[in-house]
């Protein structure tokens, strides 16, 4: 009879490239059943989009090959749970695992639209996906998820009443735009823009989430210092395009969140508008903003580089229709999957490797 021990012992050779430990140790082995001529676990990952599942499964194979056992057959479950940043017991979001801040320094470098992407195809691998527009004085995500004039209902429990946030394309969505009518301009003083996004987070109902996005305003605001002083954020994605001046502001992002009283990790940085590709020309690239731009603030800045997006015309006109291009199987799309497979490996990384994260205090 085939010993436990054994099979755990051969599996403790398997590594996890990303997170450097073995899958035993890590917990990931789970369900193990050994019969006479059967050997069957689950190797639990720790996102759904894990780019490594297949060779995983080919490596976790050839640890029980090792053992040199005739005749068995070797059923393997692939399933994941996504890690939490967050520390047990903190009321505020509980089951919420991972609060992501997307930024840029410069404006209109495509946050926005790289959220909705972003939240789209983390969902479309399975995750619980729910994003927060940060943005009070120019929200987007409403035009970009096609849900403008839409309007959240409200529940009551005991005293306390709740948002229900909108729900399209399988994300929770909730912004200032769902919340006051379409034309007005907002003129509202910072304060009160803060005081609107304490309660996305604290009155929304938004249940159980794998990540929640915060697409933040350009710069550096005081929505940035609310949010941190509020939320324990896992983490930080800065967006730039690959020109001189969104460069440079995106590196002031960058220090904003590395300052050692705020100290959020930065998960990586995002080329987006990387180069232009006319859609009947998809083999040419003009770089029309400079080249591996944000490649190489990634590389100055010691952050993981998650991947770059090309200025495309179905990219404006997909976020102005309100159907993401993430939703559809066409190149770009592919490029918004990978992104978010990059991204969802950095928060495993992340939770892995470094402390629950705290809500900041800040003294101004
Ligand atoms: N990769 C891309 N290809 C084509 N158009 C894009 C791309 N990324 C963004 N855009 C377009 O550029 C404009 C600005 O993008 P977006 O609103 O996402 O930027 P932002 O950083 O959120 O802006 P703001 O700072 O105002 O919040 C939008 O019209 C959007 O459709
Ligand atoms: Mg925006």
């Amino acid at each position: 009879m085939i010993k436990e021990e054994d099979v755990l012992k051969a599996l403790s050779n398997v590594m996890d490239p990303d997170l450097g430990k073995d899958l035993v140790t890590l917990g990931m082995i789970q369900d193990l059943n050994i019969a006479e001529t059967n050997i069957a676990f689950s190797v639990v990952l720790t996102t759904p989009a894990c780019p490594l599942k297949e060779m995983l499964r080919k490596d976790c194979l050839d640890a029980i090959d090792s053992l040199g056992l005739d005749g068995i057959e070797v059923e393997i479950n692939l399933t994941s749970t996504v890690t939490s940043s967050r520390t047990e017991n903190l009321p505020i979001l509980p089951n919420v695992k991972n609060l992501i801040a997307v930024a840029s320094g410069k404006g209109g470098v495509g946050k926005s639209t790289v959220t909705s992407n972003l939240a789209v195809a983390l969902a479309r691998t399975g995750a619980k996906v729910g994003v927060v527009d940060a943005d009070i004085f120019g929200p987007s995500i409403p035009t970009m998820f096609g849900c403008e004039g839409m309007q959240p209902t409200v529940k009551k429990v005991d005293d306390k009443t709740w948002i229900i946030p909108i729900e399209k394309y399988g994300v929770k969505l909730i912004s200032i735009g769902f919340l006051s009518p379409g034309d007005n301009a907002i003129v509202w003083r910072g304060p009160m823009a803060s005081s609107a996004l304490k309660q996305f987070i604290s009155d929304t109902d938004w249940g159980e989430l794998d990540y929640l996005l915060f697409d933040l305003p350009p710069g550096t605001s005081d929505i940035h210092l609310t949010l941190v002083q509020t939320i324990p954020v896992t983490g930080a994605i800065v967006i730039t395009t690959p020109q001189k001046v969104a460069l440079a502001d995106a590196a002031k992002g960058v220090s904003m969140f590395r300052q050692p009283q705020i100290n959020v990790p930065i998960l990586g940085i995002i080329e987006n508008m990387a180069y232009f590709t006319p859609a009947e020309l998809p083999e040419n690239k003009y770089y029309i903003f400079g080249k591996d731009g944000g490649k190489e603030l990634a590389r100055q800045s010691d952050v993981e580089f998650l991947g770059e997006i090309p200025l495309v015309q179905s990219i404006r006109e997909s976020g102005d229709n309100g159907e993401p291009v993430a939703l559809k199987d066409e190149a770009t799309a592919e490029a918004f999957m990978s992104l978010a497979k990059n991204l969802a490996q950095q928060i495993a990384i992340r939770n892995a490797s470094q402390e629950k994260t705290k809500v900041v205090e800040v003294n101004q």
